[in-house]
C-alpha cells in the first residue's frame, strides 16, 4: 500500500476505529471511480467555508476517491445583485433571470467555481472547473422566469474526462440550449439531475448547519424513509423547507440502487460522516422494514443466533430457547437488528434481547427497531449490565430503573408499585441463555 494511503488510513482510524475507516474506504472504493459520490455544495459554504471544504475534498482525493462536486452561488449572487442595484426576484423558489440578472450572475458563478478549483490546486490536488457542457437545457417559461433553464439531458463526458485525467470535477449550475444560450439552473434541480445521471453510491449535501434539525434544533442522525418518512411529514415542526428537502431526497433515492444513501453534513464534518459508523450529520437511506413475528420462524432462527453471538461475542447454550416463551420477534429485513420479547411476569412483555450491529446503528436501524418495540408494547421491562455500552440510552428511554450490583432493571409503563417490585425480582432471576456469565454488555 502506498505510504501516503497508509498514513491517511491511520489518521482516519483516530476518528473512530481504523477497522471502521477501512471498511468504509473499501466500500467506497468498490464502486466505479466516477460513482463514489456527488457532493452538492451550497453557495453559503462556498463563501464561508472554502478552505475547510477544499481540505475535506483534497483528503478524499488523496485516499483515491473522486467525488463529483456541484456547487451553487446563491448568496454571492444576491450580494452582487445588491451591489449592482439589480432587484432580486424569485418565483416558486426559482430566481427570475432577466438578461440583466444573467449579466451579473455569469461572472459571479465563474468566480465561485474558480475559487474552489484554485483552493484545491493550492493543496496540490488537480481540479477541473466545468462551467458548461453538462446540462442541456431549454427555457422553462421565458415570459415569467427569463433565462431559467429546465434540464433536458445531462452530458457526463466533461465530468468523465476530468476524472480520467486525475482531476476532481467542479461543476457549476449553468445550462445551455443546443445553440449555446446560457441558462440559470436551480442548484437543487441540477443536483437531482446529475445524481440521476451518475447514480452514485453516496449523495452528499454540504450545508452550514450540517444536517437536518429536529424540533429542539439538534441534528437528526439518521432517517430511514420506509420507517420514518410518513411519521416525519406528520410532525408540525417539520417546516416547508424541510418537507421539500425530504421529498426531493426521497425522489432521488428512489432512482438509485438500494444501498445508496444521502448524507447531509458540513465541510468540517465530512470525513467523520463518511468514515465512521455513527457519522456526523444526517444519513438518509431508503431503509428496511422491521418485520414482526409472533414466534421465531425457522428461516430467521439462524440469523438471530448469529446476530446475537457475533454482537455479544459469546455463545448461546443449545437449549437457550427452550426456557423462553417467545411472544414476539421484531427483526430488520437484513437481519442486522432484532428485539426478542418473551412472556414475563403477569403476561407483561420482557425484552429478552435487543441487538443492533454498529453499522446498522449508524443507519438508524436501532432507533427504528426501538420505535417498533414501543409500538408493539405499551408496557415492558428488561435488564442489562450497567457497563453495557447503551446503558445511558436505556436510562433515557425507561420510566423507572432499579440497580442491583452490576445489573440494572428498566421498565416502561408500569405504575403499580407492588407489581413493579415483583417484576424487578423476576428480571434479576431470568436466565440469560448464554454459555457462561460475565460479559459486560450482556442482556
Ligand atoms: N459512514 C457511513 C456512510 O457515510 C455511515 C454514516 C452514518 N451517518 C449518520 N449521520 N448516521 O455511509
Amino acid at each position: 500500500m502506498p505510504e501516503l494511503r497508509r498514513i491517511v488510513i491511520e489518521l482516519l482510524g483516530q476518528l473512530g476505529s481504523s477497522r471502521e475507516a477501512r471498511q468504509y474506504l473499501k466500500q467506497f472504493s468498490r464502486v466505479e471511480e466516477s460513482r463514489f459520490a456527488v457532493v452538492k455544495v451550497g453557495g453559503a459554504v462556498m463563501r464561508d467555508d472554502l478552505e475547510e471544504l477544499a481540505a475535506a475534498l483534497a483528503f478524499l482525493h488523496r485516499l483515491g476517491l473522486t467525488p463529483i462536486v456541484l456547487h451553487g452561488a446563491g448568496p454571492q449572487l444576491d450580494e452582487a445583485m445588491h451591489e449592482a442595484g439589480v432587484p432580486v426576484e424569485k418565483r416558486e423558489g426559482l430566481r427570475v433571470t432577466t438578461e440583466e440578472v444573467m449579466a451579473v450572475a455569469r461572472p459571479v458563478i465563474y468566480r465561485s467555481n474558480a475559487s474552489l478549483v484554485d483552493a484545491l490546486e493550492a493543496r496540490g490536488v488537480r481540479a477541473r472547473g466545468i462551467q458548461h457542457g453538462v446540462f442541456n437545457a431549454s427555457l422553462v417559461d421565458p415570459e415569467k422566469l427569463g433565462l431559467v433553464g429546465e434540464i433536458a439531458s445531462v452530458e457526463l463526458e466533461p465530468v468523465q474526462s476530468a476524472i480520467s485525467g486525475g482531476a476532481l470535477p467542479v461543476v457549476a449550475c449553468l445550462g445551455e440550449s443546443p445553440s449555446g444560450q446560457v441558462m440559470n439552473i436551480n442548484a437543487d434541480i441540477a443536483a437531482r439531475e446529475l445524481v440521476w445521471a451518475v447514480k452514485p453510491h453516496k449523495v452528499i449535501f454540504l450545508t452550514g448547519t450540517g444536517g437536518l434539525l429536529d424540533h429542539r434544533g439538534r441534528i437528526i442522525s439518521a432517517i430511514s424513509l420506509v420507517n420514518d418518512y410518513e411519521h416525519l411529514l406528520a410532525q408540525d415542526w417539520v417546516h416547508s423547507g424541510m418537507r421539500l428537502k425530504l421529498k426531493q431526497i426521497r425522489d432521488m433515492l428512489e432512482q438509485l440502487p438500494g444501498d445508496a444513501s444521502v448524507s447531509i453534513t458540513s465541510a468540517g464534518k465530512l470525513t467523520r460522516e463518511l468514515f465512521t459508523h455513527t457519522g456526523a450529520g444526517t444519513l438518509i437511506r431508503r431503509g428496511e422494514r422491521i418485520e414482526h413475528y409472533d414466534r421465531i420462524p425457522e428461516k430467521r432462527l439462524d440469523d438471530l443466533v448469529s446476530l446475537l453471538q457475533s454482537s455479544f461475542g459469546r455463545k448461546l447454550r443449545p437449549d437457550w430457547l427452550q426456557h423462553r416463551r417467545v411472544s414476539a420477534l421484531l427483526m430488520a429485513e437484513s437481519g442486522r437488528a432484532a428485539a426478542l420479547l418473551v412472556e414475563g411476569l403477569d403476561g407483561l412483555p420482557y425484552l429478552d434481547k435487543f441487538v443492533v450491529t454498529p453499522e446498522a446503528q449508524g443507519e438508524g436501524l436501532g432507533a427504528a427497531l426501538w420505535q417498533a418495540v414501543r409500538q408493539h408494547c405499551p408496557a415492558l421491562y428488561w435488564r442489562a449490565r450497567s457497563a453495557n455500552p447503551i446503558a445511558s440510552w436505556y436510562f433515557q428511554q425507561a420510566h423507572a430503573t432499579c440497580r442491583r450490583g452490576e445489573w440494572v432493571v428498566y421498565s416502561i409503563g408500569i405504575t403499580d408499585q407492588q407489581r413493579h417490585a415483583r417484576l424487578i425480582d423476576d428480571a434479576f432471576d431470568r436466565d440469560s441463555g448464554w454459555m457462561e456469565e460475565g460479559e459486560p454488555n450482556e442482556q
